[in-house]
């Protein structure tokens, strides 16, 4: 694979960053994640937005204009001859002498690579997830895109160890997100249920845009948190990322939901995704 790598392109083996970078050592780093199929970038413009708000929440500058950064998104593509799969950014403070205060001057450092992975025939969106949910432990800035995901993981290593596929964060008895998706329900009536915005969960770029399917196709939808109860007695549950699309979640815990098999509203909203960003 070829990395881009602060303005130039490298085979992966030559793309080296420094032992000083805050990002390895402070986790001083931001990223985004966008879903490629056919090519094609999927939802670009909200994941070049919501990197920007990342950005400037931390007080990082953007290396590269936006255009630019376009470019070196459609750029690695090609040279990666990438047809399914994810692009990868981080944007890290950069390389300073070991100390919390942000250096006064650091040139950030800027990686984008890409990754093989199926996303439109995924087998677990043909037969959903299991969910485990454990305590959501994470800091309270959730809503950046930060690369600290050490607690992320060990949810979703505990998930694991439980029998399940993925984790959901749980706080005060309600559902934050998923360990690296938005989480959502649905109601017996239909209604879409997802949380609302906040400091407390990242805001989903996939979400924004399933929210604004399911209204354009009539349905309702409440923005508004639920707790493991409601969700395990909810028709439906499922979840939404970049890299999932969406997924249905078929157990929470030791609770089959709906008929365990993916329900037919979270197909039918994986299947507006698909049609309209294709
Ligand atoms: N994760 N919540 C969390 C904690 C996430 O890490 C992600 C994305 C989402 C979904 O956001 P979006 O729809 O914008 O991808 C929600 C990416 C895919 C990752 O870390 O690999």
């Amino acid at each position: 694979r070829i990395v881009y790598l602060n303005g130039t392109w490298l085979p992966e083996a030559d793309a080296k960053v420094s032992v000083f970078d805050r990002g390895f050592l402070f986790a001083d780093a931001i990223y985004e994640v966008t879903a490629v199929i056919g090519g094609k970038l999927i939802d670009y413009h909200g994941h070049s937005a919501r990197l920007q708000r990342s950005l400037s929440e931390l007080g990082i500058p953007c290396p590269l204009s936006e255009p630019s950064l376009l470019d070196a998104h459609r750029e690695i593509v090609h040279r990666n001859g990438l047809d399914e799969g994810l692009i990868y950014l981080q944007i890290s403070r950069g390389a300073a002498d070991r100390d919390f205060a942000y250096p006064a001057k650091a040139e950030p450092t800027l990686v984008l690579f890409t990754q093989a992975k199926p996303i439109l025939n995924n087998p677990r969106s043909e037969t959903g997830i299991s969910i485990a949910t454990v305590p959501d432990w994470r800091w309270e800035r959730r809503d950046i895109k930060t690369v600290q995901l050490l607690y992320p993981s060990m949810a979703k290593m505990e998930a694991m160890r439980r029998g399940a596929d993925d984790a959901w964060l749980v706080e005060d008895g309600l559902v934050t997100e998923g360990s690296a998706a938005t989480a959502h329900i649905v109601k017996a009536d239909g209604t879409l249920v997802t949380r609302g915005l906040s400091n407390a969960l990242l805001h989903g770029i996939t979400r924004a845009s399933i929210i604004d399917l399911a209204r354009g196709a009539g349905m309702a939808v409440e923005e508004r948190a639920f707790s493991v109860e409601e969700a395990q007695a909810a028709a439906e549950a499922f979840i939404t990322s970049a890299t999932n699309f969406s997924t249905s979640v078929i157990k929470i815990d030791e609770v089959i939901i709906g008929d365990g098999t993916p329900g037919p509203v979270s197909r039918r909203l994986r299947a507006l995704y698909t049609e309209s960003r294709l």
